[in-house]
This record gives structure tokens, C-alpha cells and sequence, in this order.
């Protein structure tokens, strides 16, 4: 009897989705070590973007916290089209094509690809690459093997943004049926999410980022106010300034977001879910201030990244529109107020990476404009 062990056993544990696909990549390569890269990109059909989102490569420069539009790569769209994989064997005949997504591939060398869409449910919602610096090393015994590989890593993929997504819609309903608006209504939680990407990529040097954090951080970012279900609409809605003991009750929205989300995440089972963590901070701390004086108090290094990118979107958003209590304030008022408590506030680097990058926040309030609830 010889004693069997299961390569695969690593999946069984609750690494994070890009430990997984690293250690897929490690057995791929001690059969066919000219796999150097696998990578695998997210569609958005909302924005029709492209977005990286995991990759397992030795390169010193992964391509990383990228996107670009679907629309813009015919080649990507093609294999849509045809509705299947596509095996390149010599990527140079991309050398005169414009999409940038492919220059960029270009230039880290590669020389060829074996791209696989992935669907769920029969829609597409990514794209799987396998890479080489070789040329021509896909051939039909390679593509077999990979076919299960990349089913593999696909199914991967889906069950990670399938849970995130239950996560999401849960939380969401909560607030759809308790009819809390800010977490409910049109244009807000794609401009909330949007601001909180931009941030975290400008940031995701300095914190150690990766395209699945910032991914989670995109999707959870609107769901910050949750506890708010729990405030009662006359203080919710009042129309002017809450008193200094309504301001109280207010404020522990934070504290019961937090709550919320932890009865949620035990319900379903998901206490383990390597995200959920994300979801949590950004309700429990989106209220907290890097020199102490927020609503729990916390210091600015105890505060996750996370609740200081929403912070800054928050409080960005909040000001730029129309609240109950007060009217919309142009972006420029905004940023010198933003600025004006970067280091005392709000984290220096969240508000810089958002003033910076004016074109870009005014492209998202373009793209999602205030709706009809103002
Ligand atoms: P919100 O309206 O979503 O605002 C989120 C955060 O944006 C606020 O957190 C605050 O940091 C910032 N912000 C919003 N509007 C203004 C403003 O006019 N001036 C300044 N300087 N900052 C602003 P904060 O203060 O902890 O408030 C949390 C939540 O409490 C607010 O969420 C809102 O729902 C409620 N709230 C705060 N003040 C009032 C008020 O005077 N009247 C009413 N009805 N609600 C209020
Ligand atoms: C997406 O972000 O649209 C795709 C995620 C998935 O379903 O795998
Ligand atoms: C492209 O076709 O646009 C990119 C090349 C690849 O990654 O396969
Ligand atoms: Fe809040």
C-alpha cells in the first residue's frame, strides 16, 4: 500500500482566493513549467469593465489594479463571440494591435496564451489566462490538462464572488426592506463604491493591496451605513440639526452595523469567510478619526485601511450631495474641507488619492448622478 496524499488538500482550507490560485499554479508547474503566469480578470457588465482581479506570476511586474473596457480589446471580444477558449501561440501578432490591455501584456514578455472566458450561470463574468515566455507550448496535450485546471481555478473564482455577493444582497435587502434610502436608493452605491476603488488603488502600494481587497473593498463600501436600519426616522429624516442627545442615538448606527453584519455572517455561516472582515470595519469604523476623536475612538494605526477609505468617501459623497439637513456642496469646497482635516480626520493619503484624481471623481458623479431622492 503506498500512502496517497492529496496535492490538492491547501484548497480545503480558508486561504484567500489568491493563495489558492498560486498554489494551483505551483502543481501546474510541476508538470508544465513553462506556465508562468495565471491570471484572472472580472467582468463588470455595469461599466463593461475588465478589472483584474487575482493572479499567481513570477513577474516583478504583474499586471495589477488594472482595467479597461471589453469594448476596447476585439481580440477579447472575439472570444466571447465565438464562445470559446483561444490558444495564442506567438502573442508578437498582437505587436500592432492598439488595446492596451494587450501592450501591457506585451510588455512583460510574453509569448503565449491560452485564455479561457468564465461564466455563471451561463453569463460571462471573466476571463482565465494562462501565460508563457515560450513560444508555442500550447499544444493538445497541454490544452486537455489545462481545460480542468482552468475549470478549477473558474470554480474557484465563482464561489468566492458568489459568496461576497450573497453578502452583499443580504445586507442590502435588509436595508431595502426597512426602506433605509442611503443605502437603498439609484446612483449612491455606485458612487460610493467607486470613490472607495479609486482611493484603494492609490493606496494599495503603501497598504499592501491586492486586486481581491480591493475588489471586496468596491463592493462592501456602500453597505457602511447598515446600522442606520436601526435609527428611528424621525431622527433619521429630521429635517434640521439633531440635538446633542438625538446625535447620540445617531451614532450608534456605527456600533450596530456592526452587530448586524456579525448576526448576518453567523447565520449564513460565513464567520470564516476571509472577507467578512472587510464588510465588518467598514460598518463598525467608517466613523473613526486617525487622531482618536472618532466614534469609537480608535487611533489612526488600529484603524483598518478599509474604514479610512470609506471614511473619505463617505464624508465626500455626504458633502457633494443634498441631505436633509443641508445642501449640496461644490467638489471644490469639499476638497478643502477634506483637506483641511487630512491628518487630524481623515488619512492623508485616502484624501490626497481622491483630490488627485479630480477628473476621475467628477467622470463617477457624471456617470451616477444624484437621483430623484436627492
Ligand atoms: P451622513 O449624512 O451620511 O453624513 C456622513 C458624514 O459626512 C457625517 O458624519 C459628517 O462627517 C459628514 N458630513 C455630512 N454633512 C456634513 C456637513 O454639512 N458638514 C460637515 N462638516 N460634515 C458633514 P457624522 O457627523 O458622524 O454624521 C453621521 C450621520 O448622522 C449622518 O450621515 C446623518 O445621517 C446624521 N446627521 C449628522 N448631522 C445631522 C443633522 O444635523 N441633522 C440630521 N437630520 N442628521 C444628521
Ligand atoms: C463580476 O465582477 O462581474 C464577475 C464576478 C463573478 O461572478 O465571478
Ligand atoms: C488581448 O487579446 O487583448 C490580450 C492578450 C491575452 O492576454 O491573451
Ligand atoms: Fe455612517
Amino acid at each position: 500500500m503506498f500512502e496517497h496524499k492529496d496535492a490538492l488538500s491547501a484548497l480545503n482550507g480558508k486561504l484567500p482566493l489568491q493563495d489558492k490560485i498560486g498554489y494551483v499554479h505551483g502543481l501546474l508547474k510541476d508538470r508544465f513549467d513553462f506556465i508562468d503566469r495565471i491570471s484572472v480578470a472580472l467582468y463588470d457588465p455595469k461599466t463593461d469593465l475588465l478589472k483584474t482581479f487575482v493572479h499567481s506570476s513570477d513577474d516583478e511586474l504583474p499586471l495589477v489594479l488594472y482595467s479597461a473596457k471589453l469594448a476596447g480589446s476585439e481580440s477579447m471580444q472575439e472570444i466571447l463571440k465565438i464562445g470559446r477558449p483561444r490558444v495564442v501561440n506567438d502573442l508578437d501578432i498582437f505587436n500592432n494591435v492598439p488595446a492596451e490591455h494587450t501592450r501591457r501584456i506585451a510588455a512583460i514578455q510574453y509569448k503565449s496564451s491560452y485564455t479561457m472566458p468564465m461564466f455563471q450561470n451561463g453569463e460571462f463574468c471573466g476571463f482565465l489566462f494562462f501565460n508563457s515566455h515560450q513560444k508555442n507550448v500550447f499544444d493538445e496535450k497541454v490544452l486537455h490538462y489545462l481545460d480542468m485546471v482552468g475549470h478549477l481555478v473558474s470554480l474557484l473564482v465563482i464561489h468566492e464572488m458568489s459568496t461576497t455577493r450573497s453578502l452583499y444582497a443580504i445586507v442590502k435587502t435588509a436595508a431595502n426592506i426597512t426602506l433605509h434610502r442611503d443605502v437603498e436608493t439609484g446612483a449612491y452605491p455606485d458612487r460610493m463604491s467607486n470613490y472607495a476603488r479609486l482611493i484603494a488603488k492609490e493606496v494599495a502600494k503603501k497598504y499592501q493591496l491586492n486586486d481581491e481587497l480591493v475588489e471586496h473593498i468596491f463592493l462592501f463600501s456602500p453597505l457602511h451605513d447598515i446600522g442606520k436600519i436601526g435609527i428611528s426616522d424621525s431622527i433619521l429624516l429630521k429635517p434640521g440639526k439633531l440635538t446633542d442627545s438625538e446625535f447620540d442615538i445617531m451614532k450608534t448606527h456605527a456600533s450596530k452595523g456592526g452587530e448586524i453584519i456579525d448576526m448576518m455572517l453567523k447565520n449564513l455561516g460565513l464567520d470564516e469567510f476571509p472577507h467578512a472582515a472587510i464588510l465588518r470595519n467598514i460598518a463598525l469604523y467608517h466613523h473613526e478619526a486617525i487622531n482618536g476623536s472618532g466614534y469609537n475612538g480608535l487611533m489612526d494605526e488600529d484603524i483598518p485601511i478599509e474604514a479610512k477609505i470609506v471614511a473619505v468617501s463617505d464624508v465626500f459623497d455626504a458633502l457633494t450631495s443634498a441631505r436633509p439637513y443641508k445642501e449640496a456642496w461644490s467638489n471644490d469646497r469639499a476638497f478643502i474641507f477634506l483637506q483641511s482635516m487630512a491628518g487630524t480626520k481623515f488619512d492623508i493619503d485616502c484624501v490626497a488619492a481622491l483630490v488627485n484624481c479630480r477628473d476621475e471623481v467628477e467622470a463617477i458623479q457624471k456617470r451616477f448622478q444624484e437621483d430623484h431622492l436627492g
